[in-house]
């Protein structure tokens, strides 16, 4: 139990510190909200005054006057709360969505890149949501209807001491209740929200292979499966709000004892003509808001269990560390790399074991080597995308000057990565993600190097053709190379191609291969490749076998 109050803490926590932005504005909503509930409570009193009023036959009208004003007042206030919780409900969610995609963006690739996408996106939505629901509703909710509570009990212990006290019967009952209920609806809601993680995750990922779903005829599967996994959200969600139910029901069985005692301690007082008949009503209205609160915070515990939940999910992925990300202070014209006692594996399995080479600055080298070998994880270790498991990588200059690989040296790195890597948009706008300020000039430049002017010049809208997801909208070969003109525009100091040739022709290669000779400053190249044809132009040679690299000078 104490272990589960320090999570519920923790993530309350992380919750208002989320909010803190907008705590002001969520106070001035609590004010507004609270001065309704007090005007509520003083009509109650005035009712009373209505009622005893008139039956001496003394002037209402007064009264009746006041009431209309409360009532007016209440109304303007209770519609300006709404609004401001609208408007802070909007800037909360986005407030989460922003930090946490900002802390996503910046954390390891490797640690993200274990969440599936589908799963990382549901929890910067409906979590997200949720979490800014519950800040602005069920927390500020809470708040009021304590206070409510506290306001209410004491007007009615006013009025009768025994009657307060068994309203307040409920309470126990309430706190009780829901406390055992909130341990199983915490679980629920949990399965809840992973099976709307699977159904997004299935959701995204057959419609960005809907070529595949087609080209295997499984269309029907896919609804089918589609279906099955809303089922099993169905099967969560209805027992969710089943325990909920039979929560709210036994705190509602326990309320209307509770109206039924005050009722009949009412009527016998009456009878024994203790009390008016105002008094009565007050007694009536009072009880049931005394109860109301108790009612409607048991209510709001699945939202808390909720609100905890999904905080718990997001702030799983804010706690995903952010990358080492080192500054480079060395001079960065020409760079090589230092590959020491390197080793690397993958949860379990061993790809490069106590490795240890060179890439002189200048040099162009080509790793070739069989599928699944380790070429493409030397990239993403030379890039920083995953960290060694021993030895150490580093990046020198010609000055003898050495820096350490991290996220920092990417900046001096230009990359073309193995597949359709383009992303929605024009083709200029994916150039431009290699260097923002581009002039049209350099653009042009790029693409001609690439090869990959021509065929941009026959398409109607030129560089401002528009292209789908993965480059739809032009052929795979095309695609590479305006990935490859997105590299060559960064003019980086080292240049990376992972079999980005792979679909050109032996011409059409030739062409990109001396346009990259013809870049200035002339980069140092790590090209991957399975094309013999390639070596010609390269300087040496690293051939990986059991788990080595090794150079040979060509
Ligand atoms: N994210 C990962 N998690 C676990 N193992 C991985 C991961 N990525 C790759 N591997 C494994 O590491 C090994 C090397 O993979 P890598 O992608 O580096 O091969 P490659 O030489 O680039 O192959 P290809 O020529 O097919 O692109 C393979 O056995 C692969 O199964
Ligand atoms: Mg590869």
């Amino acid at each position: 139990m104490k272990e589960r109050l320090k999570k519920y803490f923790h993530s309350l926590k992380w919750v208002l510190n989320n909010a803190k932005e907008y705590r002001f504005r969520i106070l001035l909503m609590l004010v507004f909200n609270l001065a309704v509930i007090g005007a509520s409570l003083y009509t109650v009193i005035l009712s009373k005054q209505i009622i005893d009023n008139a039956s001496l036959s003394l002037s209402i009208t007064g009264i009746i006057v006041l009431y209309i004003i409360i009532m007016l007042a209440m109304q303007l206030i209770g519609a300006a709360g709404s609004l401001l919780s609208t408007l802070i409900e909007e800037k909360v969610s986005f407030g989460i969505r922003k930090s946490v995609y900002d802390k996503i963006i910046r954390a390891s690739w490797h640690t993200v890149n274990k969440y599936h996408t589908g799963d990382i996106v549901t929890r910067l939505t409906s979590d997200a949501g949720n979490v800014a629901d519950g800040v602005i509703y069920t927390l500020p909710g809470i708040i009021e209807l304590s206070v409510q509570l506290i306001m209410v009990f004491f007007t009615l212990f006013y009025y009768s001491h025994f009657l307060a006290l068994l309203a307040l019967i409920v309470a126990p009952v309430s706190v009780g209740v829901s406390w055992l209920f909130a341990r199983r609806l915490k679980g629920l809601q949990k399965k809840v929200q992973e099976s709307e993680s699977a159904y997004h995750s299935f959701l995204q990922e057959s419609l960005a292979n809907l070529l595949i779903v087609k080209a295997f005829t499984n269309e029907d599967y896919s609804v089918d499966k589609l279906t099955e996994l809303r089922k099993e959200r169905f099967k969560w969600v209805f027992k969710r709000s089943k325990t909920g139910l039979m929560g709210s029901t036994t705190i509602g069985l326990a309320f209307q004892i509770g109206y039924l005692s005050a009722f009949t301690y009412g009527a016998l007082q009456i009878s024994k003509k203790v009390i008016t008949y105002g008094t009565m009503s007050v007694f009536l209205t009072l009880v049931n808001r005394v109860q109301g609160p108790i009612i409607q915070l048991a209510h709001q515990i699945p939202k808390l269990v909720s609100l905890f939940t999904s905080a718990e999910r997001i702030m799983e992925l804010s706690e995903i560390p952010a990358e080492e990300k080192l500054d480079v202070n060395i001079d960065t014209t020409r760079l090589g790399v230092k590959v020491d006692n390197l080793t690397f594996a993958y949860d379990t399995e061993t790809v490069l074991e106590n490795t240890s080479f060179r890439i002189e600055p200048g040099d162009s080298t080509v790793v070739m080597g069989e599928s699944g070998i380790g070429k493409t994880t030397l990239i993403r270790l030379v890039m920083s995308f995953v960290k060694p498991t021993g030895g150490s990588i580093s990046f020198y200059n010609p000055q003898g000057e050495e820096t350490p690989g991290s996220a920092g040296i990417r900046k001096y790195i230009a990359y073309v990565p193995q597949g359709n890597t383009l992303f929605s948009g024009t083709i200029k706008e994916n150039i431009l993600a290699g260097k923002h300020d581009a002039t049209s000039e350099e653009i042009e430049d790029a693409l001609k190097l690439a090869s990959a002017y021509d065929f941009i010049s026959e398409l109607p809208d030129g560089i401002d053709t528009v292209i789908g997801e993965k480059g739809f909208g032009i052929s795979e070969g095309q695609a590479q190379r305006v990935a490859i003109a997105r590299a060559f525009i960064k003019k980086a100091p080292f240049l990376i191609l992972d079999e980005a040739t792979s679909a050109l022709d032996e011409a059409t290669e030739q062409k990109v291969i001396s346009g990259l000779q013809q870049l200035t400053p002339r980069p140092t190249c790590l090209i991957i490749t399975h094309r013999k044809s390639i070596l010609k132009y390269c300087t040496q040679e690293l051939v990986i076998s059991d788990k080595k690299l090794t150079a040979h000078r060509q």
